[in-house]
């Protein structure tokens, strides 16, 4: 199955189930994640850096487009709310401004 690793949390790659949204996969882990409005797409605070495997995510929704053209959500992140993982691997990292102040962070 896909893996979704964070290189800046504990643990290893995050087994991403068909149809899950990344945000849900991150949290059936056991992982504190940043999610103010509850993964309706009304905020960006659950964004993910894609660092790698960008490709095998779906397609941005209308939120991201949204935030996006807006300048609020960069070339390089997904909404872990919206994005879901279609095939192979992706690696990422939390974004300095959405980590928790409770969690400890790799580099
Ligand atoms: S939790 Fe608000 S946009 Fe994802």
């Amino acid at each position: 199955m896909p893996l979704l690793t964070i290189e800046n949390l504990p643990g290893s790659g995050i087994v991403v189930p068909p149809g899950a949204t990344l945000l849900a996969a991150i949290q059936g882990v056991g992982h504190d994640w940043r999610h103010a409005c509850g993964g309706k797409g009304r905020c960006t605070t659950c964004r993910v850096q894609v660092l790698a495997g960008a490709q095998n995510l779906t397609p941005l929704t209308a939120p991201e487009l949204r935030y996006r053209a807006a300048g609020y959500l960069l070339a390089t992140e997904r909404l872990t709310c919206q994005a879901r993982l279609l095939q192979g691997d992706v690696l990422g990292r939390v974004p300095e401004a959405t980590k928790l102040p409770h969690v400890q962070y790799g580099q």
